[in-house]
């Protein structure tokens, strides 16, 4: 039994929202701390050079990453990275602070281990966030957050129409850009209205052309596009024709479904994103697609609950991983039990680096 283990019983008590602010006030709190990421690092797994991965110019301690959406404005980093986490991705962070949709807006199914949402990006904006990340010194971060990569997720202004989204992106990437190791642009949420329509070619090359002149501008830096798990295999093969054109790094599949297929919890009608276990079969099969038409960097995410999962997802061709609604459901053991699974089939195969199990080397 593990401190998570002792605290999810109330945690699960709790309104899911009110148990989400709970939890990243006081990581937030314990990131400001000197003291207190290095007692949370005794409970992460010990760090292993055959997890390390290098991919966009960067050295990933691990595989393994905290997805989007639970640190929204960026205030817990080196509480999250302490629990072992390769990658931590804060946002999605708009160009204008927002208050998301009225609340309740974050649904447990407990009996299908997933959650659905339909928060909105509320969110305090890319200036507080960029304020904010600008006085983290990394130089200062010892330990495992020192080595963790930090990705900042960049969605849509609710104010913003779907025709000035490029504008929209230029600001908020532009705010962030120093602060982040690789950036994400979000056209994938389900819960602000119009974001999908940018999953298609002419958008897509628009925004890319922004993030062309960024790079120009300020410096190369990696920029990922995270994709939904509803489009079609013909929508999806053009996104990734288009990807490769338009200078995009790689691509993370998936963010949350509107499908509702097979669900028994008594919120299964709620609106919104729905994420974890019944999202597992639909994430690797998108992955799978990808896989078989790119050879683009792909980030997983979607319904990782244990080791199999992630195994699946490598032997799929993913480069990295993600979680969010496992972490929720199993706390930071589930960083342990990723890894260590990782470690035994490298073990098991006399491999030497975690990417030869994606065939990636
Ligand atoms: C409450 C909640 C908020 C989220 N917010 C964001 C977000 O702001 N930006 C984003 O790209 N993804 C967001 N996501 C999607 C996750 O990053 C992830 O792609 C998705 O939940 C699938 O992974 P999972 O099944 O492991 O949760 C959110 C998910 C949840 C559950």
């Amino acid at each position: 039994m593990n401190a998570y283990d002792l605290a999810k019983p109330y945690l699960f008590r709790l309104d899911p929202e009110k148990a989400h602010d709970l939890v990243v006030r006081a990581l937030a709190l314990a990131s400001r701390s000197v003291v207190a990421p290095r007692v949370l690092e005794y409970l992460a797994p010990a760090p292993d050079p055959r997890l390390e991965v290098e991919l966009f110019g960067l050295r990933f301690p691990n595989p393994l990453g905290l997805g989007a959406g639970l640190d929204k404005n960026g205030v817990a980093f080196p509480a999250l990275a302490a629990f072992g986490f390769g990658a931590v991705e804060v946002g999605s962070v708009t160009a204008l602070a927002q208050p998301g949709n009225p609340q309740p807006r974050l649904f447990r199914l407990l009996e299908d281990e997933a959650l659905i949402n339909r928060m909105g990006f509320n969110n305090e904006g890319a200036a507080a966030m960029a304020a904010r990340l600008g006085r983290l010194d990394r130089r200062d971060l010892r330990g495992r957050a020192g080595r963790a990569i930090l990705g900042v997720n960049v969605g849509k202004s609710r104010a913003a129409e779907v025709s000035e989204a490029a504008a929209d992106y230029r600001a908020s990437l532009t705010a962030v850009w120093s602060h982040a190791d690789y950036l994400v642009v979000n056209v994938s949420s389900p819960n602000t209205p119009g974001l999908r329509t940018l999953q298609r070619s002419e958008p897509l090359a628009e925004l890319f052309g922004v993030v062309a002149e960024l790079r120009a501008a300020l410096g190369h830096k990696p920029v990922l596009l995270k994709l939904a798990p509803d489009l079609g295999d013909d929508e999806l093969a053009d996104l990734v024709a288009t990807a490769e054109e338009v200078g995009v790094d790689g691509l993370m599949a998936t963010n949350t479904t509107l499908a509702r297929a097979g669900l028994r919890s008594s919120h299964r009608e709620e609106t919104g994103g729905l994420s974890g276990r019944p999202l597992t079969a639909r994430a690797l099969a998108v992955l799978e697609f990808l896989r078989g038409r790119t050879s683009l960097p792909i980030v997983a995410v979607g319904g990782i609950f244990g080791a199999r999962d992630a195994l699946d997802r490598l032997a799929a061709g993913a480069d990295l991983l993600q979680v969010y609604t496992g972490f929720i459901y199993r706390g930071p053991a589930l960083v342990g039990e990723v890894l260590t699974g990782i470690t035994r089939e490298l073990d098991r195969r006399g491999a030497d680096k975690v990417m030869e199990l994606s065939g990636r080397t």
